[in-house]
């Protein structure tokens, strides 16, 4: 079988590289290195990077936390209403602990986030505009701890976006936010 490509002809392989082409080559050298710079300055400085602190905790250390989280926290149809500005919240297999939550707009909380069991995916989106999301990961074996403040009051979806099992796609629970007093 014959190629429908034919070859060049001449010593194609001996002549100099036109001045043109070497500069567009040396563009794109220079390119590739200011971007892979600014990748790795990008990842320490960039607004995308997570915030708050994170601490090691047992599994049995943070359901302590949250049994006292809880029992200081009022009892209301809609869910909890924390004493402070703490909020606790733990994913297991498949349900989030500590949810439903009842929170005011304009107040700044401290999340702090952990997993009893396995990793999950914290996505939070107003009921609103489902397509407004942030997405933290929990970890176990660690309490991540993430200042949160709702501008809008309205119903918040708590879902879970790492896949954790057979019950993965009904790991799901609310933040009720109302209006600010
Ligand atoms: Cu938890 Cu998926």
């Amino acid at each position: 079988m014959t190629s429908p490509i034919k070859p060049p002809e001449g010593n194609w392989w001996d002549q100099t590289v036109n001045r043109r082409e070497s500069i567009w080559l040396g563009l794109g050298v220079v390119w590739s290195l200011v971007l892979f710079g600014w990748m790795s300055i990008w990842t320490r400085t960039g607004d995308q990077n997570p915030i708050g602190e994170t601490y090691q905790v047992s599994e049995s250390e943070f359901r302590e936390k949250m049994n006292a989280y809880e029992e200081a926290a009022e009892e209301t149809e809609q869910g909890l209403v924390p004493e402070g500005t703490d909020v606790y919240m733990a994913g297991i297999r498949f349900a989030w602990d500590g949810a439903p939550v009842v929170l005011e707009a304009g107040t700044q909380y401290d999340f702090h986030l952990s997993s009893y069991d396995v990793q999950h995916g914290f996505s939070l989106r107003p009921e609103a505009t489902l397509s407004k999301q942030i997405n933290l990961q929990v970890l176990p074996g660690y309490e991540w701890v993430v200042p949160m403040t709702f501008d809008e009051p309205g119903t918040y979806h708590i879902i879970c976006n790492e896949f954790c099992g057979e019950g993965h796609r009904s790991m799901h629970d609310t933040i009720i936010v109302t209006e600010e007093n």
